[in-house]
Formats: structure tokens, C-alpha cells, sequence
């Protein structure tokens, strides 16, 4: 008995044939396990255990009513021909975009330097080579994708197909005959006879590593210095962060919270790169929260207002949340949270170390102004850090 003699026995809508739309029958797992099990007939000769598996199975299938698969439900592609040829369009279409995504980002990457001005846009600070690869990549990425789905839903085949498990195991000839394989090669290769052949194989083999290692070094140059500096130097306004204003000690209020940037940080090379290290918060606190600050850090504050870099120890998000009656500092990534009266040391979540303070002073006209740097790296530690 064939596969597809069993239908028509065992018409009792488990089975649909679908000859109309040219279509493969279609059927449930156990109605063809147990045919074809039967048909084949080896399994059950070969080993008691196969036919106590066997037994088994078609006690299970007595049992238990196979419910059998719906009535198929045609797409409209498949019925009517314009239908499937304006889903054909459509997939095109999408791939056409892919192609043009793909050649936007070629373009991009040769002829538009990374540093070229930015567009009057939110995104302006982000260089316009930056926009137009990701723009391309996006683009090309997303259409394959679409089309491909696209493509899978509307006019490829999508009959239910039930398939008789094979064994997985071999037959012990083919297993015999497949090591007896690998031994002749292994002899005929002598490679324990042939050791200028294997060691010089290994000589080519041990430094392929580098191949995938070497090309690393384009992800760009050292860091050199720059992770141990930021754009804070002595005598540098303090300024509001986006007003762009100096801020006056008096200005500030206890509770008050500020966050601030560096004076002339638009006019650096990079200031994006250099904003996103020298972020800061200022904060007042009533002089009696400052007891126990460090004794090393006393007179780093001006009338209790303190500066703390912003850039999480961890993986470096913002911790801009600060909750006024615990003089708590919360990083709403994955909560790491600093205690700022006491020089924002880690009292809770994956930080490792405290976050870096900005010694204050102020100038002549009584404005905020930073006495040096941080005194160490600002963000997560790295393999360099001091
Ligand atoms: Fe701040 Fe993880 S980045 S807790």
C-alpha cells in the first residue's frame, strides 16, 4: 500500500485531497506513521523491541480519536491568477528597495566622509555619513526581510504536509562501513608516517586565528588618553544643560538640581563624544547632609553645592534620577543607586564604584565654575583604567 493509497480508505475527513489544486495529499502524523510502519514491514522483523514500540503505538491509535487537520483554506493568490500576480509585484517591489537600500549604502560609505556637516535635523550632530549608512543598511535589511515574508505568506505553498519519521540510527553494515572509511584515509593520509606533511599542516593551521583577529584593529584607533580626560578644566563655567546659561552659586536653591556641561563644549572637535563624557549634576544639599562627606573631599562643594559626573559606573547610562528626600542618585538602567552625601558611594544595584566628583569653585562674578577635572575616569571601568 502507497502513501497516497491510504486517503482514500480512511476517508473520514482526516485526509483532504486536494487533486483539484494540484496539491499533495494532506493527512496527520499518526494515520501515515502507522500505515507506512505496516507497509514497511522491516522494523517489525528486525527487533522485538521495534514491534513492542510497535504494539504500542497502534494501541495508542485505537485509543485515542485522531481529530485530524481543518479544511484547507485557500488565499486568494492561489485561486485567482491576477490576485498572485500582484502579490509577485509586490514581493519584487520589496526586493527592488532592498537593492536600492544596498547601493545607498555603498555610496554613502565612499563618497560622504563620516565627519561631513550635519543636516538642520534632531539628529543633526549625527554626521550625515552616519545617517545615510544606517538609513541604507536599514532599508536594504528590512525590504529582503518584508519581501521574504511577504513572498512565504501569499504564494508559496502552504499545505499542511505529514512525513513518516525516519529511524535516525544507521544499519550496523553502513556504520562498519563507515569507519572502515575514516581508517583507510587515516592510513592512506600517513600522517604519523609523513610528520614534515603534519607538522607543517599544523604551522598553517595555528595562526589562521589572526585572520579573524587582525582585522579588529579596524574598529578604530587606540583611546590613547582620552578616556582619563574629559572637556572640564580649571576656571571652566559650569553651564545648564540644554539652556546653555552659567549658573550662579546663589541661584541654586537647597534641593535644587541641575544638570550641567562644560562652558565652550560646542566649539570642540567632537562635542557630542565630549558632552557625552563631561555630563554632570549639580546638586544642593543642606550644609548638616554634608557630614559625612570624605575628609579628602571637603571644600570640594560650594555652600553644599556638590557636582557628580553623570555617566553610570556600570555601562555608563545617564543617572539623572534623584530622590529629593534620601539624597538618593538612581540609574534607571539596571538601578544602581549612589548616596550623594556620602560622595555618592554604590549602596545598591551592579555599579562597582562611586560616581566621580567635579571639585567647585567660583569665579570672580560669583558663577559656578569647575576647580580641575574629574579626578579620575568618568563611566565603567575599562582594562586601562588607573
Ligand atoms: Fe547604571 Fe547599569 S548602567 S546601573
Amino acid at each position: 500500500m502507497s502513501e497516497h493509497d491510504e486517503p482514500s480508505s480512511v476517508d473520514d475527513g482526516r485526509i483532504h485531497d486536494d487533486d483539484s489544486a494540484g496539491r499533495t495529499s494532506v493527512g496527520s502524523a499518526n494515520d501515515t506513521s502507522n500505515a507506512d510502519l505496516q507497509a514497511a514491514g522491516g522494523h517489525d522483523d528486525e527487533a522485538p523491541a521495534e514491534t513492542g514500540r510497535h504494539s504500542a503505538g497502534t494501541e495508542l491509535a485505537t485509543r485515542f480519536v485522531d481529530p485530524g487537520l481543518p479544511a484547507h483554506t485557500y488565499r486568494r493568490s492561489d485561486i485567482d491568477e491576477k490576485a498572485a500576480k500582484r502579490r509577485e509585484r509586490e514581493v519584487a517591489t520589496l526586493f527592488g528597495l532592498s537593492t536600492l537600500g544596498t547601493l545607498l549604502f555603498i555610496v554613502a560609505y565612499f563618497a560622504i566622509k563620516p565627519q561631513s556637516s550635519p543636516g538642520p535635523d534632531v539628529l543633526g550632530d549625527v554626521s550625515l555619513s552616519t545617517k545615510l549608512l544606517g538609513l541604507g543598511m536599514g532599508l536594504a535589511l528590512f525590504c529582503v526581510g518584508a519581501g521574504a515574508i511577504h513572498w512565504a505568506k501569499t504564494l508559496m505553498p502552504d499545505d499542511e504536509i505529514a512525513a513518516v519519521r525516519k529511524p535516525m540510527r544507521s544499519s550496523d553494515e553502513d556504520r562498519a562501513a563507515a569507519v572502515a572509511a575514516m581508517k583507510e584515509g587515516a592510513a592512506g593520509a600517513g600522517l604519523g608516517r609523513r610528520k614534515l606533511i603534519r607538522n607543517s599542516l599544523l604551522g598553517a593551521m595555528a595562526p589562521m586565528g589572526l585572520l579573524a583577529i587582525i582585522p579588529l584593529r579596524d574598529l578604530g584607533p587606540l583611546p590613547g588618553n582620552s578616556l582619563n580626560e574629559t572637556a572640564w578644566s580649571a576656571g571652566k563655567r559650569l553651564m545648564s544643560d540644554p539652556a546653555g546659561r552659567p549658573i550662579k552659586a546663589s541661584e541654586v536653591p537647597i534641593g535644587g538640581v541641575i544638570h550641567v556641561l562644560p562652558e565652550g563644549i560646542e566649539d570642540l572637535p567632537n562635542p557630542l563624544n565630549e558632552a557625552a563624557k563631561a555630563t554632570a549634576i549639580v546638586i544642593r544639599l543642606a550644609p548638616r547632609d554634608l557630614r559625612d562627606q570624605q575628609p579628602d573631599r571637603k571644600g570640594w562643594d560650594v555652600s553644599g553645592i556638590v557636582c557628580y559626573s553623570k555617566v553610570c559606573t556600570h555601562v555608563g547610562c545617564p543617572v539623572g534620577l534623584y530622590e529629593h528626600e534620601t539624597h538618593h542618585l538612581l540609574c534607571p538602567c539596571h538601578q544602581s543607586t549612589f548616596d550623594v552625601p556620602r560622595n555618592c558611594a554604590v549602596i545598591f544595584g551592579p555599579a562597582a564604584r562611586p560616581l566621580p566628583q567635579l571639585k567647585l569653585t567660583t569665579d570672580d562674578e560669583g558663577y559656578l565654575v569647575a576647580a580641575q577635572d574629574f579626578d579620575e575616569p568618568v563611566g565603567p571601568s575599562f582594562w586601562e583604567r588607573g
